[in-house]
């Protein structure tokens, strides 16, 4: 840990070219003192990697998509830089030394990565969710293994972790995530049925990647959530409740039974819980953006509902697969990767993706079970994690092509 608030950390950024890593390099931006960066990481996208890695001064760009190292070497010529490329190398990347690596791949493809930063007993500022959903207790187990301290930077979990007592963890009566609610929110069930890619990625609150934005319009991101927020803060799922806040202002609450509720407020803006993760266990300068709490009055002000299960499904799926275990965890998350993906690409309609959902928990999964793949002896190892993945991925494509009619 660092004792010193200006001493300089090594950071690692995964997912650098993204919504989370672009905020990253800004907060990082503003503090040049504090931060050297080691490595940064991407996709496929290398002309903004090759701008990232520039910008930052970092000693490492790696790729995953090894087609594009081509692209990276012209536009990093003569900078120093090394360049990597290949899934297999963000993972090795991801476990060279530093002192934080932020992770903020999309998807479950970040699960490798995030697991080799680990064994190498590195903390990590967690934004990728759904590693934690398919694995938390394996990456929650490896980090207590490696005395390592995973800093959640999904704004709800952040806002937990600042306000979260560990020493009178009996005493907490629940954790209350707050959610937007998303830009349907007062749409009609049979509105949200046709809304197209272009709508449901218009946040009304946050700026944010494609994917979870969509998770963000079905709710599947506040289901995500309620799973990450299980493993994160070891709570059963009894213990954790939702609220709409469609102003985004109360990141989230840990209500304890002496009737105190802890919150943490701020403005939509994931560069404050982006410099809590950065400068943990100290506070950064983050260059402004504080809110003007004045300016929320009548009419304007903070409101709470709760959410509506029958418009949003998703919610009962994440206690669901909570009770289930795992397998379940996985399936559901695996079935929603390949959905949105495939809504993104305007193969589905936005309705869809919760059948899609809805069938990978309630006929899929039974399946698994009863054929065996879903026992808890085969989820031993991140192979047999990966294997079940890449089953209940392969078998959604299956249920599209064969029962979904793509969109006018
Ligand atoms: N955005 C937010 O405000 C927010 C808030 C809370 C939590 N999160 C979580 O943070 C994570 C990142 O979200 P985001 O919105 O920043 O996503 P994003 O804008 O789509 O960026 C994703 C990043 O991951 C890289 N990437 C995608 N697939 C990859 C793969 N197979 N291998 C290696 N790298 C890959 C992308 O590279 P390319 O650019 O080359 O595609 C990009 O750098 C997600 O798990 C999300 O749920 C995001």
């Amino acid at each position: 840990m660092h004792s010193n608030v200006n001493e300089k950390k090594i950071i690692t950024i995964l997912g650098a070219t993204g919504s989370i890593g672009r905020s990253t390099i800004d907060v990082i931006s503003k503090s040049p003192d504090l931060f050297n960066v080691h490595a940064v990481t991407a996709n496929k996208n290398a002309a903004a990697l090759a701008q990232v890695a520039k910008k930052v001064g970092a000693k490492k760009a790696v790729i995953a998509d090894e087609l594009k190292a081509g692209e990276l070497e012209p536009a990093l010529a003569g900078t120093g830089i090394i360049i990597e490329a290949g899934q297999d190398a963000i993972s090795r990347v991801a476990g060279e030394k530093v002192d934080l690596v932020i992770a903020a791949i999309m998807g479950f493809a970040g699960l490798r990565p995030i697991l080799a930063a680990l064994e190498q007993g590195i903390n990590i500022a967690i934004a990728n969710k759904e590693p934690l959903v398919a694995a938390g207790e394996m990456i929650t187990a490896l980090a207590k293994e490696k005395g390592c301290t995973l800093i959640p930077v999904d704004s709800e979990h952040n806002a937990i972790f600042q306000v979260f007592e560990k020493h009178n963890i009996k005493q907490i009566d629940r954790l209350i995530l707050t959610a937007s609610g998303g830009p349907f929110l007062r749409w009609s069930k049979e509105e949200i049925q046709k809304a197209t890619p272009e709508k449901a990625i218009e946040h009304p609150t946050w700026s944010m990647g494609a994917k979870i934005s969509v998770d963000s319009a079905t709710l599947m991101n506040k289901a995500l959530e309620i799973i990450e927020a299980a493993h994160l803060f070891n709570m059963p799922a009894e213990k954790i409740d939702v609220v709409i806040h469609p102003q985004s202002i109360v990141h989230s609450i840990v209500s304890y039974k002496d009737g105190s509720m802890l919150s943490q407020m701020g403005a939509s803006d994931m560069r404050t819980p982006i410099a809590l993760a950065l400068g943990w266990p100290h506070r950064l300068d983050n260059g402004g953006n504080v809110l003007d709490i004045a300016t929320l009055t009548e009419g304007n002000g903070l409101t709470f509902e709760k959410p509506d299960t029958d418009k949003y499904p998703s919610l009962n799926y994440a206690y669901k697969c909570l009770e289930l275990g795992q397998a379940a965890c996985i399936t559901l998350n695996a079935a929603n990767e390949v959905a949105v993906a495939r809504f993104l690409n305007h193969e589905i309609a936005f309705g869809d993706i919760m059948r899609c959902v809805t069938h990978s928990i309630d006929k899929l999964y039974p399946e698994l079970v009863t054929s065996g793949v879903c026992d808890k002896n085969n989820l031993k190892t991140v192979e047999d994690i990966e294997k079940l993945d890449t089953i209940v991925r392969r078998a959604t494509n299956n249920f599209i092509d064969s029962s979904c009619i793509p969109p006018a």
